[in-house]
This record gives structure tokens, C-alpha cells and sequence, in this order.
């Protein structure tokens, strides 16, 4: 029987490189990495400075695009490599304009990468805001495939400012796609409200709201159920209204 090479990486564990992160991956070999995690920029259109004090101050990143922040040649590459991601962008420079175009082939050239060199069995966390998590989404079913589209995870936090016309916009977005259809997952574990206690105690099905067959086992229940069957749950113990 042939045997199917397995890819090494050609790079230490642990190691911390500083710099742009697009020649460091077009760097590695490709199917070595077993999880990415992408806080990139978000378009916001500011200009970040490290605070003064701290180990960083007088660094700063501008997170505004214009097409002489990138490598318009890349962009004409694109139409061949993944004639999708080009669509996307394309579309976005005439729904959005030319910042927008910009940093999407920004983004895209380097997600590019991170699909190369994830392993089949990998996963990429790509942390974004609704500035253009739209764009990303399609981009990243481009690139990835839409099939490998896991979750959507919404990061809400507590900012208040003064909207007259809008509700507050108070979430991050994280964009979890898979490399291939046997991504590891690890899942996890909760513990369980009274009220889910109280629940499979009197013997109801916590994901799909329907009686068990029997009840279950509180003992045996916290390591069944999953973090994604508790949140839809507590928000509906908040309406107080079922079982
Ligand atoms: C949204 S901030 C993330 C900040 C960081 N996660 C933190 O919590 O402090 C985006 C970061 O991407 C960095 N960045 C911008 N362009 C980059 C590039 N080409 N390669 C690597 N990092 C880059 C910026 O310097 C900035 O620190």
C-alpha cells in the first residue's frame, strides 16, 4: 500500500516571530499547523498607538486602507488562484468602495495562507467586527469552502455610547471555519444551571426541549452537556415560560 507522506513543519514550537506575518507564512510548509487564531485589523479606519508606559508605546498600526497599502499585483494573482475570493472583493469595491477592496485583498492573500498551511484536520478562529465580517464570511467560504463553515461565535460586550438613530453596537464576531470534514473538536463542558438540573431531573431533553425516555442521572449529566446546548437554554429560562 502507498503511503501518504506526512507533512513536517519546518519551524520550532512555540516560536514567536515579530513582522509581517505573510512572508513568514508563505515560509512554512504547507498541512503542518493544527489551529490558527487571527486577530487581524478591522477596517475600523483609526490609527492604534500603543499606550505611553507600556513596553510597546511608540508603536502604532493604521487599520485605514487605501490600494497603495497593497500589493495590487496580488490582487490580479487572486483572479487565478481562487476566482471566488476575487468576486468577493471585487463585489465589496463596488458595495463599499475602494478602503474596503483594499483591505479585503490584504486579508485575502494572507487567509490564503492560513488555508495552505492548516493541516486537513485543522481549524482557523478568525476574529472580526461587523465593519466586515460580511465580506470576511464570503471570502472565507471562498477560500475554505462554505461546507467548512462551522460557527459563528458572538462576542457581546458592555460599551455604551450615545446612539440616536441605532441600537449600541456591542459585539465582536469569530468566524470558526474547519480545514476538511474531520476537523478535531474538543468539546466543552459546562455545568449545569438549577434549572437544567431540575429539567433532566423531571426527565427533558436539554437540546431538542422533548422528554427523555428516562430520566437522567444529575451525577452523570454535567459531563453531557455541551456548552452550545446551554446558552439557547438560558435564554429561554429567561422567558420562564416552557415545561
Ligand atoms: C485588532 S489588532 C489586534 C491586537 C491584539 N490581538 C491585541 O489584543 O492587542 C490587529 C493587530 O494586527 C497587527 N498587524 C497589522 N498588519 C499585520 C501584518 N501584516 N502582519 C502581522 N500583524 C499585523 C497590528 O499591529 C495589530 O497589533
Amino acid at each position: 500500500m502507498e503511503t501518504v507522506p506526512v507533512p513536517t513543519p519546518n519551524f520550532a514550537s512555540a516560536t514567536i516571530w515579530t513582522g509581517d506575518n505573510l512572508p513568514v507564512m508563505r515560509g512554512m510548509n504547507s498541512a503542518c499547523v493544527d489551529l490558527i487564531y487571527l486577530d487581524p485589523p478591522f477596517n475600523s479606519n483609526r490609527t492604534y498607538e500603543a499606550p505611553i508606559g507600556s513596553k510597546a508605546a511608540g508603536a502604532s498600526f493604521k487599520d485605514a486602507w487605501t490600494l497603495s497599502d497593497v500589493d495590487v499585483y496580488e490582487h490580479g494573482e487572486l483572479a487565478d488562484r481562487n476566482p471566488a475570493a476575487y468576486a468577493v472583493i471585487e463585489a465589496a469595491r463596488q458595495a463599499h468602495g475602494k478602503g474596503m477592496q483594499s483591505y479585503l485583498i490584504f486579508m485575502a492573500v494572507r487567509l490564503l495562507e492560513t488555508q495552505r498551511i492548516l493541516k486537513p484536520t485543522g481549524s482557523i478562529y478568525l476574529h472580526c467586527d461587523p465593519t466586515a465580517s460580511h465580506y470576511l464570511k464570503l471570502l472565507m467560504d471562498g477560500i475554505f469552502g462554505h461546507g467548512s463553515f462551522k460557527n459563528e461565535i458572538i462576542w457581546s460586550y458592555e460599551k455604551w455610547t450615545n446612539t440616536a438613530r441605532y441600537f449600541q453596537r456591542n459585539h465582536d464576531i469569530i468566524l470558526f471555519y474547519a480545514n476538511g470534514e474531520n476537523n478535531t473538536f474538543n468539546k466543552l463542558y459546562g455545568e449545569l444551571t438549577d434549572r437544567q438540573k431540575t429539567l433532566l431531573r423531571v426527565g427533558y431533553n436539554l437540546g431538542s426541549r422533548k422528554p427523555l425516555n428516562k430520566p437522567i442521572k444529575i451525577d452523570h449529566a454535567r459531563c453531557w452537556v455541551v456548552m452550545s446546548e446551554i446558552y439557547p437554554l438560558k435564554r429561554a429560562n429567561r422567558r420562564q415560560k416552557w415545561c
